[in-house]
């Protein structure tokens, strides 16, 4: 059952969420393939994983710092920002 809050959305959603870098050596490179998670009101998460795997990625889509280069992010089932520019 997914995670949802009163009103039934998410009040975190990434929906086949990707992000990629362009490296100073021009070449892109993707942090983030085709993620998914949610999570409800009130429950506590944890992103946790070895060094270059992509937590602060993550946190910054979250939050709005950074847009996904694909997919969606959403806060209580409103979308967060729109996809960067390609
Ligand atoms: N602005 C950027 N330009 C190019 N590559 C980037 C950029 N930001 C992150 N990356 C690359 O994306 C991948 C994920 O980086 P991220 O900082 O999200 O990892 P992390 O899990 O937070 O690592 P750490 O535990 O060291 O903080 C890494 O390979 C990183 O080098
Ligand atoms: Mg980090």
């Amino acid at each position: 059952m997914p995670a949802t809050d009163a009103a039934g959305s998410p009040v975190v959603e990434l929906v086949n969420v990707s992000r990629r870098f362009i490296t100073p050596d021009g070449k892109s490179m993707t942090a983030i393939r085709d993620f998914n998670m949610s999570v409800a009101r009130g429950e506590f998460v944890a992103v946790v994983g070895p060094t270059g795997c992509g937590k602060s990625t993550t946190l910054n889509l979250v939050t709005g710092l950074a847009r996904p280069s694909s997919g969606e992010v959403r806060l209580f089932g409103q979308a967060l920002l729109k996809r960067a520019p390609a």
